[in-house]
C-alpha cells in the first residue's frame, strides 16, 4: 500500500473473535481508523470493542456484509483505503446443523460486499485506486484433511473442503479471486490455521475446555481425540494479516500458521496441566479426570497443517508466542473476564450446549 496518511479500513466482522483483535490492535497503536460493520450475530459481541467506544478513530455499524446499501453508503462516507473481510458463519459443528445460513454470509455475502468495492474501487483514481486493497481472511479447512505423512498445505494445494463451513469460505475465496483476474480488483487472501485467545467463543475446543474445566464440566473429545490441528496465536494472525496488507503481492495467497501441530488430546492435557498449575485451590483437579471422549463430528478432517514458507521468506512474518505461552495467556484471560463470560453464557448457548453434546 502506498502513500503515509493514516488509512481507513473498513473491517467487517470486527466484533467476533479474530476481528476484534485486528481493530483493537490497528486503532490503538494509531495504525488505521477503522469503521466495523458486523451482524452482531451470537458470535459477535459489543464487549470486545468497548475499549474503543469512544474512540475517535473507531466507528461501528450494526448490519449484514451483504447489505448494499448499507455498504454502498460506507463507501461513499469513510473512503476506506482497504477491505479487510472477517464476517462470516465460523463454526463446522454449526455449519452441519444447519448450512443455509453459512452460505447466505459466506457465499452471498462475499459476493455482495465484493461487487460493492468493485463499484467503489473504479471510481478511485491515481494513488488511492493503486494502494486499494481488499483482503480476504480465510482459513486452511479449504484445503481439506491431510493424512499422517502428508506435507503441509502450501498455496498451491487443490481445495477439497469436507464441510459446509469450509465449502462456503472456499467458494468465497474463488469468487474474491475471480474478482481480481476478471476485473482487476486488487485482492488479496490469507488461509489461516485454527486460531485461540482472548474473547473467542466458547463453542471452539480451547475456550469450551477452558470453561468446562473451571466448572467442573465434562471436556469433550470427538472420537479418539487424535484429529491434529495447527494452532495460532491470535495476536500472531493479526501481525500477520497486517503484514500482508502492507506488503503482500496483489492477487496473491498467503498461508499463515503455528507450525504447532497438536492431537486435540495433547491439547486438552495441556490445557488440564496448566490449570492444575495456576489453580493449585481448584477443586476439580486433577483437571484431566473431566475428559470425556463423545460421538465423532461427521466429516471430521483427520488432520491439517500448514506450509507459511511463503509468507516467513517473502515478508518475513513469523508466529511470536509459543502454545505454551500464548495457552497461559487465554486462561488467564478467561479468568479474568467473568462479565465477558457471562455476557456470551447465555441461553441460547445453552440450548447449543444441550442440542450439541446433550449435556447443560
Ligand atoms: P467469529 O465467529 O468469532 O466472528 C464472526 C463475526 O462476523 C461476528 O462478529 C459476527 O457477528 C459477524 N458476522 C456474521 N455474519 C455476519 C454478516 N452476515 N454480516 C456482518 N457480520 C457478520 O469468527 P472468527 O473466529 O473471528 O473468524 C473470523 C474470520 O476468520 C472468518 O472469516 C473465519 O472463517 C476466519 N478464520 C477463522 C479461524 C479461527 O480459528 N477462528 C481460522 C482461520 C480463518
Ligand atoms: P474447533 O475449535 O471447532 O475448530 P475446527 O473444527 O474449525 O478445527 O475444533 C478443533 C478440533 O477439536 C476439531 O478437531 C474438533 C475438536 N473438538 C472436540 O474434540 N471437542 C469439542 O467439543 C469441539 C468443539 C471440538
Amino acid at each position: 500500500m502506498v502513500g503515509t496518511h493514516k488509512r481507513t479500513f473498513l473491517v467487517t466482522g470486527g466484533s467476533g473473535f479474530i476481528g476484534s483483535s485486528f481493530v483493537l490492535q490497528s486503532v490503538m497503536s494509531g495504525h488505521a481508523r477503522c469503521v466495523n460493520l458486523d451482524k452482531l450475530t451470537y458470535a459477535g459481541n459489543p464487549l470486545n470493542l468497548e475499549a474503543l467506544a469512544d474512540h475517535p478513530d473507531y466507528t461501528f455499524f450494526r448490519g449484514d456484509l451483504g447489505d448494499r446499501d448499507l455498504t454502498n453508503g460506507i463507501f461513499r462516507d469513510f473512503q476506506p483505503d482497504a477491505v479487510v473481510n472477517f464476517a462470516a458463519e465460523s463454526h463446522v459443528d454449526r455449519s452441519i446443523h444447519d448450512p443455509g445460513v453459512f452460505i447466505g454470509t459466506n457465499v452471498v455475502g462475499t459476493w455482495n460486499l465484493l461487487d460493492e468495492t468493485l463499484r467503489y474501487w473504479e471510481r478511485l483514481d491515481g494513488e488511492r485506486r493503486e494502494g486499494f486493497r481488499f483482503l480476504h481472511v480465510s482459513t486452511d479447512e479449504v484445503y481439506g484433511s491431510l493424512g499422517p505423512q502428508d506435507p503441509p498445505f502450501h498455496e498451491g494445494t487443490p481445495y477439497d473442503p469436507s464441510s459446509p463451513y469450509s465449502a462456503s469460505k472456499a467458494a468465497a475465496d474463488h469468487l474474491v479471486r475471480a474478482c481480481h483476474r476478471t476485473y482487476g480488483l486488487p485482492v488479496l487472501i490469507t488461509n489461516c490455521s485454527n486460531n485461540y485467545g482472548p474473547r473467542q467463543f466458547p463453542e471452539k475446543l480451547i475456550p469450551l475446555t477452558i470453561l468446562n474445566a473451571f466448572q467442573g464440566k465434562p471436556l469433550p473429545l470427538y472420537g479418539d481425540g487424535l484429529n491434529v490441528r495447527d494452532w495460532l496465536y491470535v495476536e500472531d494472525h493479526c501481525a500477520a494479516l497486517r503484514t500482508v496488507l502492507e506488503r503482500g503481492r496483489v492477487g496473491h495467497t498467503y498461508n499463515i500458521g503455528g507450525r504447532c501441530e497438536r492431537t486435540n488430546l495433547d491439547t486438552v492435557t495441556t490445557l488440564c496441566r496448566l490449570m492444575d498449575e495456576l489453580f493449585p485451590e481448584s477443586p476439580h483437579r486433577p483437571h484431566e479426570s473431566l475428559m470425556a471422549f463423545v460421538k465423532d463430528r461427521p466429516g471430521h478432517d483427520r488432520r491439517y497443517a500448514v506450509d507459511c514458507s511463503k509468507i516467513r521468506e517473502e515478508l518475513g512474518w513469523t508466529p511470536s508466542e509459543s502454545f505454551e505461552s500464548g495457552l497461559r495467556k487465554t486462561i488467564l484471560w478467561y479468568r479474568a473476564n467473568g462479565p465477558w463470560v457471562k455476557s456470551v453464557q447465555s441461553g441460547a448457548y445453552r440450548r447449543w450446549i444441550e442440542r450439541h453434546y446433550g449435556f447443560h
